[in-house]
């Protein structure tokens, strides 16, 4: 019965008519259902009808676009329409950028004559038809589907900008491995979301996962460890004899350019991070020189805690790996952003490293912290060198912040707080409402995961702008992202079901005005988007819709 309601809601939606060919063009529109909330939305009266004399018009700036839109025309409409510079009097589908300050927004402007479809860029035209695409119907997004009958479009008035200009999703590849092909899949997920920037953790304890040609054991060595698949995570015993199979993976250097290409098609930057000085295990495992006691280690099956096998900070060739580590990585990712990690590490053994004792005295530093900052400015001065900026999750403020770092505020929103106060640029992703390893329904019904509670409402409720920010203050806060730490994802599908539909709620946060958020109106919007999700062949979870916000005593 339920899936009946959703099937007749959807149809109700379906631009579809099938025998009326003279439009009514005097009768009101029903609201469209946009996930995220455009800016502004105004229904008009009658229809654009889509027929084989429909003409594409756009200039070699839009052809791009434009060539996008007709294929998908074509697929799901079986219209071939003919794109030309030139603007008939009506039947036309109009393309064109008209740079303004606001980046990424859109216009769109229908009528039973055209649709004008109007970008400040190209990244605002693609969220056009990313809107388009939800207006036509949810049959849109299933790929063998045809449409019966002819392709209608609501006249509407849309006026749609991003509320802010950083907007993540964060992958973690090391704790489990995700061929090219889910990562392309994706990258689809986050453009399906308007969001723009894919936060790719390709470095960890379990797992290097990034090909370096002068450091080919990071591969060889790192990208390998014994397989406890079988196993709770944090019951992999380390280290691990009798065990002779491996779990494994790396992303060529080749494939990385592939989906680095593959992201910028959909105006999706691939922000990388190349973790320092801790969460390094594996790297230290391929090339023990690089820590402090320089002992040979394993790449461990599971989980460890405390960190304190990490990279030596009184050792120059440490920072000589590092540099020419990020070299390449730099050649391979053109993103302005290049994350450096720099959390969680445990300073133990800095403490009684004779090298390391040797920096902070030379370099006059009182404490590890400190040390950690001098570690984190020096590979600051290279990122710089290069044209790029740092960002370090927040316990880079410890011991003093590089000087033009973006800080990453994980542990709470404190870390944002104080960068911004700083006059240091922040992205919000603060553990309560953006971790999306965390449950989202009450656990007893939910795949194991690593623990929290995250449910979809609390997701939605999220603010970026901490109020304890003043209004100037509040303009560091660049955008918010939701990491997925993958201890307990073994595969793709696993993946988006954590992921869905909290990137959702993640995406009207980052893209809607605050005032219009509203948790009735989304939940109904969902409940559209679910069957969106259904005919691209996303998984999602049912249950967070209805999970209580928060955990019963
Ligand atoms: C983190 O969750 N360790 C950034
Ligand atoms: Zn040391």
């Amino acid at each position: 019965m339920k899936k009946l309601i959703l099937i007749l809601i959807a149809l109700s939606y379906i631009s579809v008519g099938c025998t009326q060919k003279k439009l009514d063009e005097t009768s009101d529109n029903q609201p469209v259902s946009i996930i995220p909330l455009p800016q502004k939305i105004e229904m008009g009266k009658g229809k654009f009808l889509f027929d084989k004399n429909t003409i594409i018009v756009a200039s070699q700036n839009e052809m791009q676009i434009a060539e996008n839109f007709a294929s998908e025309i074509e697929r799901f409409a079986g219209l071939k329409l003919k794109i030309s510079p030139e603007k008939p009097k009506s039947n036309f589908i109009l393309f064109s950028i008209k740079e303004n300050e606001k980046k990424e927004s859109y216009k769109i402007n229908s009528s039973a004559k055209s649709i004008e479809i109007e970008g400040s860029d190209k990244a605002g035209l693609f969220y056009a038809l990313q809107t388009i695409w939800q207006i036509f119907s949810p049959d849109f997004y299933n790929k063998n589907a045809k449409l019966q009958g002819d392709l209608q479009f609501p006249a509407l008035k849309i006026v749609d900008f991003p509320r802010f200009g950083y907007r993540g999703m964060h992958l973690d590849v090391s704790r489990h491995f995700f061929p090219v092909e889910f990562i392309k899949k994706y990258i689809d997920i986050l453009a399906f979301h308007k969001m723009n920037t894919f936060h790719w953790h390709l470095v960890d304890d379990q797992g290097w996962r990034i090909e370096i040609k002068k450091y080919p054991k990071l591969t060889e060595i790192g990208s390998k460890r014994i397989n406890r698949e079988e196993a709770h995570w944090r019951k992999r015993d380390f280290p691990i004899t009798g065990d002779t199979t491996y779990y494994e993976g790396f992303y060529t250097q080749e494939e990385i350019r592939e989906i680095v290409a593959y992201a910028s098609e959909r105006y999706i930057t691939v922000m990388p991070e190349i973790e320092m000085p801790a969460h390094v295990t594996a790297a230290i495992a391929a090339y023990p020189f690089l820590s402090c006691s320089q002992k040979q280690i394993e790449v461990p099956s599971g989980s460890i805690w405390p960190i304190t096998e990490i990279y030596c900070a009184g050792n120059d060739s440490v920072f000589a790996f590092n540099e020419a580590v990020l070299e390449e990585v730099m050649e391979l990712f053109p993103s302005k952003y290049i994350h450096i990690g720099g959390d969680e590490a445990t300073k133990t053994n800095w403490e009684k490293c004779p090298k390391c004792k040797k920096r902070m005295k030379d370099e006059n530093l009182a404490n590890v912290n400190e040390l950690q900052s001098y570690f984190i400015k020096r590979i600051e001065k290279f990122i710089v060198s290069k044209g790029r900026i740092l960002v370090g999750w927040d316990e880079i403020l410890e011991g003093g912040l590089a000087p033009e770092a973006v800080v990453m505020s994980w542990r709470g929103i404190k870390g944002g707080i104080e960068a911004a106060k700083s006059g240091h640029y922040v992205m919000m992703t603060p553990g309560t409402h953006c971790y999306f390893d965390h449950y989202q329904a009450l656990p007893a019904q939910e795949p194991l995961a690593i623990g929290g509670y995250t449910t979809l409402e609390k997701v939605y409720s999220y603010e970026p702008i901490p109020e304890e920010l003043t209004a100037e203050e509040g303009k560091y806060i660049l955008g918010a992202q939701a990491n997925i730490w993958t201890e307990y994802m073994p595969d793709g599908n696993h993946v988006e079901y954590m992921a869905l539909p909290r990137m959702s709620a993640l995406s009207e946060v980052v893209w809607s005005e605050k005032s219009a958020k509203n948790w009735e109106d989304f939940q109904k919007r969902l409940e559209i988007q679910f069957l969106r999700y259904q005919n691209a062949g996303f998984n999602y979870s049912k249950t967070t819709l209805k999970a209580p916000l928060n955990l019963p005593k």
